[in-house]
């Protein structure tokens, strides 16, 4: 019998970098939540592992024990034939194979190991808005986070993770402190808009691009804030109505035919 599994785009609304440990890995303090929008997944018990990679992203991911997904069933220990629909670009902050290996790991089991895959494979099975700390593994739900809509943009550029962290030329910058109980969008916004991605300046420094994207959802009428997530490439702006997203959209891709340009709406806290 076959099983499907979506794994949805991980956002990090805000992302600080509050220091460094020893072996070189940074602290974070991030906001996380995920979009509407991801890759999917279809899984089937066979006698031997073996992986398709299929959709828009599929070129250059591997179909080997080199994918996360791979990985994440042989820690899971299930033996699957696997097909990966890459709805999503990766290697662009926004999770793609965390988000796929995590997956894996809520259909099959295997979730207290999932750090092991990754830094961000643990905040990506929880599909709900949450606060990541230390180097990804501390994780607490957040309430009263409201869902928002979003326009995702990535100009194409490729910025290698650690390579953005180590340009990254202040290391300890501060954390989000208490987070509030917000009672409106307007007052989640208001606070969003004063907190940061300290990887934007290296990012840009590596990939101008960056500024551009983030100069287009900037620049979109009705957009109410654009940022970068994780260590970028690709850039989020938060809008007004899903018709301003959905309006934003279609212009900046016309404007841009080589980006790739998405509407989507992201996971709120559950009541919120
Ligand atoms: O754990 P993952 O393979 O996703 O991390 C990729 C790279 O990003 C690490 O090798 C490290 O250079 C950098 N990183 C970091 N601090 C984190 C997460 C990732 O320095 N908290």
């Amino acid at each position: 019998m076959a099983t499907e599994a979506f794994a949805p785009a991980k956002i990090n609304l805000t992302l600080h970098v509050t220091g460094q440990r020893a072996d070189g890995y940074h602290l974070l303090d991030s906001l996380v939540v995920f979009a509407g929008l991801g890759d999917r997944l279809r899984f089937e018990p066979a006698g031997r592992m073996s992986l398709k990679v299929t959709g828009r992203f599929a070129a250059g991911v591997p179909e080997d024990g080199r994918n996360l997904v791979w990985r994440a069933a042989e820690l899971a220990g299930v033996t699957l034939k696997i097909r990966l629909e890459k709805a999503l670009p990766h290697g662009a902050g926004i999770g793609g194979g965390s988000s796929d290996a995590a997956a894996v790991l809520r259909t099959f089991g295997g979730q207290e190991r999932a750090a092991e895959l990754g830094a961000d494979v643990p905040v990506c099975l929880a599909e709900a808005p949450q606060r990541m700390r230390g180097i990804g593994n501390e994780l607490e739900a957040v309430p009263d986070v409201p869902a928002v809509p979003l326009v995702l943009v990535n100009p194409g550029d490729h910025v290698p993770t650690p390579e953005v962290f180590r340009a990254l030329a202040q290391k300890q910058n501060p954390d989000m402190g208490a987070l509030p109980r917000w009672s409106s969008q307007a007052e989640f916004l208001a606070w969003l808009a004063a907190q940061r991605n300290d990887l934007e300046a290296p990012a840009i420094a590596a990939a101008p691009a960056i500024r551009d994207a983030l100069n287009g959802l900037g620049g979109a009428e009705g957009c109410l804030l654009a940022r970068m997530s994780g260590s970028g490439a690709t850039c989020f702006g938060i809008f007004g109505s899903d018709e301003a997203a959905r309006a934003a959209a279609a212009q900046i891709a016309a404007a841009h035919p080589d980006w790739w340009v998405q509407p989507t709406r992201s996971i709120g806290s559950a009541g919120a």
